[in-house]
């Protein structure tokens, strides 16, 4: 029998990625051989370093052969060379929006054995999900600069909400809330006390949509008292629906209550097209080439691109590793001083995917 094959793009990026990616298909090569499929890689280099000899951050060329791939997992982008907006904008919020990847999907979860930042607070108590809008709101580039460099400058950066992009992201929270199926909880994120056009048609949205689906309880909270909750009573939380903006903000601060920047993972997800998964953290260029680097973010990345797919059961395989690596092997999740070296971490949770006694 012919084993289902996936194509899957590689963009592992600057700084640090390169390594993190390397374990990351360890693990995913792992998962394929136990259950029976294959992962053909292509391998692209976007990134600093091309920016810097050749000016091309993203080329059309590349971006049309990336949407004849099933999924792309990506390292990480920025270059301390490089001004600061290039890369970013130019690779990754690009990617995003010519991929149409109007999701983004972090998961929080505490995995046990995991230092948490909260006082009191465990496994059960932080789990939960966070869908950021990933199209629109402030992060469209609408606005611009009058009279810049002068002392009359004016800089107008405006927040853009279509009925039709914050309706399907809504459609998503919901069902997706459904098929998780925990406490079927929803919330909004927003501000509608102050920002009344953009959350005046979230909230509307989300009151009308959420007829649809009597079973998901609907909630609402503001962006500014969810930064507090998420401190102090995480466990209110199941799934998080927001916006652009808002959503690039919580989700860092749901990273640091699941352990940090070496554990967090997401997806840019187009459930009709191409999607992207990668670590949230950065290119950490102090750490590039030492060995030190947590790569099990770009692992549960890589495990979240293998649900995708539909191969569940890999990627179940995948987070169970991962939680035996955190709850057993290793001292801590921050770089350098997990007590053992960015490979070692890749080759024991891909010993223990592929089924094998460690
Ligand atoms: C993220 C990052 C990006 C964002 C940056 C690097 C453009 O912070 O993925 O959260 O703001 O979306
Ligand atoms: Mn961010």
């Amino acid at each position: 029998m012919k084993l289902k094959t996936y194509k899957i793009a590689l963009i592992p990026g600057d700084g640090t990625g390169p390594e993190v990616i390397a374990e990351g298909k360890k693990a995913l090569d792992a998962a394929a051989g136990r259950f029976g499929f294959k992962l053909d890689y292509t391998h692209y280099d976007l990134g600093g370093e091309r920016y810097l000899k050749t000016g091309e951050v993203l080329p059309s060329g590349v971006l049309e052969e990336l949407k004849r791939h099933d999924a792309i997992l990506l390292g990480a982008i920025g270059h301390p060379d490089v001004k600061p907006g290039i890369l970013e904008k130019g690779i990754l919020l690009e990617l995003r929006f010519k991929l149409d990847q109007y999701i983004n999907l972090r998961p929080v979860k505490l995995y046990p054995g995991v230092d948490c930042p909260l006082k009191g607070k465990g496994p059960d108590d932080i789990d939960f999900v966070v869908i950021r809008e990933n199209s629109e709101g402030l992060y469209a580039g609408a606005g611009g600069t009058l009279k810049k460099g002068t002392p009359d400058e004016v800089a107008i950066q405006e927040s853009i909400n279509t009925r039709k992009g914050v309706e399907r992201c809504l459609r998503y929270a919901y069902e997706f809330t459904r098929k998780r199926n925990r406490r079927k909880k929803l919330t909004l994120c927003g501000k509608t006390n102050v920002l009344t056009f953009a959350f005046d048609l979230w909230e509307r949205a989300f009151r009308e949509i959420g007829t649809g689906y009597p079973d998901i309880k609907a909630d609402y909270a503001h962006v500014d008292a969810i930064t507090m909750w998420f401190v102090k009573n995480p466990e209110w939380f199941d799934v998080v629906v927001t916006d652009n903006m808002f959503g690039d903000i919580i989700t860092d601060l749901g990273a640091m209550i699941q352990g940090g920047m070496g554990i967090a993972a997401g997806g840019n997800i187009n459930p009709e097209g191409v999607s992207m998964f990668e670590p949230i953290g950065g290119s950490a260029p102090k750490y590039k080439g030492q060995n030190v680097i947590n790569p099990l973010a770009a692992i549960c990345a890589a495990g979240m691109m293998l649900e995708h797919l539909g191969e569940e059961k890999a990627a179940q395989a995948i987070e169970a590793a991962v939680i035996e690596v955190t709850g057993k092997h290793i001292k801590s999740l921050a770089a350098g001083r997990m007590g053992m070296g960015t490979s070692e971490v890749g080759d024991l949770t891909a010993r223990i995917t592929s089924g094998a006694a460690i």
